[in-house]
């Protein structure tokens, strides 16, 4: 059975862990504002560092890349659920730093200060806060469809799939 390469597994799963210790971190409104969850700031920011070497690894093993027998209606569906998955790795650590920035809440990437990215300021911090926290809460339902599609593979297709991103 083919596999992933050792650094796309490794990266799949310590970055599933990530956002979900992010998404346990997190905090909302006023809170933000008052005792910054800066563990979450970490945690996220880590997940868009590490996306880098991950998209970078899996254009390298591009010719790699494995193309099932299931019909190509359905793998262009993986294809594009997995092209979402991605948008949301980038997409959500710059819309929260965008948010912390607004929100007048300095960031920082485990004690190292950034930049912030845009002017603070007061009352709401507006639409682009809002998109993150919900999209925050959307990526776990689209992780959890695409575990129960991985676990569909595995228990009902029986066809391996599974098996190329086992770390073991
Ligand atoms: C994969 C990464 C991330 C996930 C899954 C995530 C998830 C979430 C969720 C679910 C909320 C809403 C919490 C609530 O309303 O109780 C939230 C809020 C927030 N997050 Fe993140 N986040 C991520 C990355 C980041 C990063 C990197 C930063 C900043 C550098 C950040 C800054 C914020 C801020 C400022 C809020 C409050 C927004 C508001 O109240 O309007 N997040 N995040
Ligand atoms: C318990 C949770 C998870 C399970 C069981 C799981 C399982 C898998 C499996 C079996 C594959 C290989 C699919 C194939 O070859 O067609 C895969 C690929 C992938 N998974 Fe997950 N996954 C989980 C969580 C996540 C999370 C949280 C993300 C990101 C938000 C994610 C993003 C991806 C992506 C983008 C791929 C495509 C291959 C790549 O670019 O690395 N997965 N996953």
């Amino acid at each position: 059975m083919p596999r992933y390469s050792r650094t796309l597994i490794i990266l799949h799963w310590a970055m599933a862990l990530l956002i979900l210790a992010a998404w346990l971190t997190s905090e909302g409104g006023r809170q933000v504002r008052l005792n910054p969850p800066m563990l979450h700031f970490s945690l996220g920011l880590s997940v868009l560092l590490l996306v880098v070497p991950r998209l970078i690894a899996r254009w390298w093993g591009s010719k790699l890349r494995i193309e099932d027998p299931q019909g190509p209606w359905l793998n262009l569906a993986a294809k594009i659920g997995h092209a979402v998955l991605y948008l949301f790795m980038i997409g959500l650590p710059l819309t929260g730093w965008y948010a912390a920035s607004r929100m007048g809440v300095s960031v920082s990437f485990f004690g190292l200060s950034l930049p912030a990215l845009t002017a603070p300021v007061q009352g709401p911090a507006g639409p682009i806060a809002e998109i993150h926290q919900t999209g925050g809460t959307i990526v776990l339902f689209l992780a959890g469809l695409h575990s129960i599609i991985a676990f569909w593979h595995h228990f009902v297709l029986r066809d391996g799939t599974m098996q190329r991103m086992n770390p073991i």
